[in-house]
This record gives structure tokens, C-alpha cells and sequence, in this order.
């Protein structure tokens, strides 16, 4: 797909089919999340590909039980969703972990699939939470990693149309 039409047709998704993600496609998405630039090359991330529904169940119940909410699911019911992690308390990691996100949900969206950013793994508090953690481990996340945002990836169930952008977002000084 020609990049600019990429860009412009990319949505956030939030209902998926039940339908697997074919391997070689996530394989591409991560090659693509690891070229994204990063400050002073660092490449400081890690990437967690999780499609195991028994840990998308039990992360979404740790996190419904935290936000108190009685229905949530941390992927939208999409089968995989992939984990950005890099080194707490740092500025950096987080700049370079949202340019491998922004390459995650343009490649998808190049593979014919649907994505979202997913920000509850990035609450502070979770990070006391023992059965959180031990489930971070569980999908590779390093002990001084924190999560900085996530990705659902899937078939979408719908075309989802275009938000509205806002205007005066712009300067032009010629
Ligand atoms: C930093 C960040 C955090 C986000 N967190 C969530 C989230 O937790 N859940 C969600 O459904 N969408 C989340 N989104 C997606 C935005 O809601 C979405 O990008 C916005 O509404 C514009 O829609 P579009 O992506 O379809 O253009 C997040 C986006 C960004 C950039």
C-alpha cells in the first residue's frame, strides 16, 4: 500500500473477529516496529507478542478489578497483542517506544489487519500489583521494564470511519 493512503486510512479498532493472525504477518509488523527510529540508536525496547487468551483473560481481569470495571478486555478480544516495554523513568523510552507503536499500526494496517493503542499496562499502580508482574514476566517483560503501550492486532469486524480532525493545528511560517 502506497505510505501516504497507509497513514490516512489507518483507525483505531475496538471489535475483532475471532480469526488467528497469520504468523508471517506479525513476523513483518514486529521487523517493522524494530526499524522505527530511536534516540542516540538506544533500540532500548522489548517486544512481547502475546496471542495466549489464557493471559489476555487474566491481565484483563487484573485490570477490570483495578479500574473497577465490570467489563473489559485489555485486547478488544483481538488474539494478539503486542507489548512494548522498555526501561522505567525514562523520557527517551517512551519517544522511541510510541515510534515502534506508530510502526506497529501502520504495518497492520498495510497487512489488511485492524489495531489500537492499549494504555492500561502503562498504570502506575499496576506496577505493585504482584499477579500483574508475574504476568509481565510471563510475556518477557524485563524487571525494570514498564509497558509503554500496546497494540491489539486482528481482523477488524467493521470499517471504522475517520475521526474529525481539528483545525488550527497548524502554523505555517513561510
Ligand atoms: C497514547 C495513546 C493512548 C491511547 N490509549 C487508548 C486506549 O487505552 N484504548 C483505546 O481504545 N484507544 C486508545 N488510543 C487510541 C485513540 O483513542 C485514537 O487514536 C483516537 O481516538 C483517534 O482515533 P483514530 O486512531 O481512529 O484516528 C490511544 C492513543 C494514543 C496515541
Amino acid at each position: 500500500m502506497e505510505t501516504i493512503k497507509c497513514i490516512l486510512s489507518r483507525r483505531s479498532h475496538r471489535a475483532y473477529l475471532a480469526k488467528k493472525v497469520e504468523k508471517e504477518k506479525i513476523e513483518k509488523i514486529i521487523e517493522c516496529a524494530r526499524f522505527a527510529p530511536s534516540a542516540i540508536n538506544n533500540q532500548e525496547w522489548h517486544f512481547s507478542v502475546v496471542s495466549n487468551e489464557l493471559w489476555l483473560n487474566k491481565m484483563s481481569e487484573i485490570i477490570a478489578k483495578h479500574l473497577n470495571r465490570e467489563s473489559y478486555h485489555v485486547s478488544y478480544h483481538a488474539p494478539t497483542l503486542i507489548l512494548v516495554s522498555s526501561k522505567r523513568d525514562r523520557e527517551y523510552y517512551v519517544k522511541d517506544a510510541s515510534c515502534a507503536l506508530e510502526n506497529i499500526f501502520l504495518s497492520a494496517t498495510d497487512l489488511g489487519l485492524g489495531s489500537c493503542w492499549i494504555n492500561q499496562l502503562s498504570i502506575d499502580e499496576l506496577y505493585s500489583d504482584k499477579e500483574f508482574l508475574n504476568l509481565l514476566k510471563e510475556a518477557g517483560v524485563k524487571e525494570d521494564y514498564k509497558v509503554y503501550g500496546a497494540a491489539a492486532i486482528g481482523y477488524p469486524v467493521s470499517e471504522v470511519l475517520p475521526k474529525e480532525r481539528k483545525e488550527n493545528s497548524v502554523t505555517y511560517l513561510d
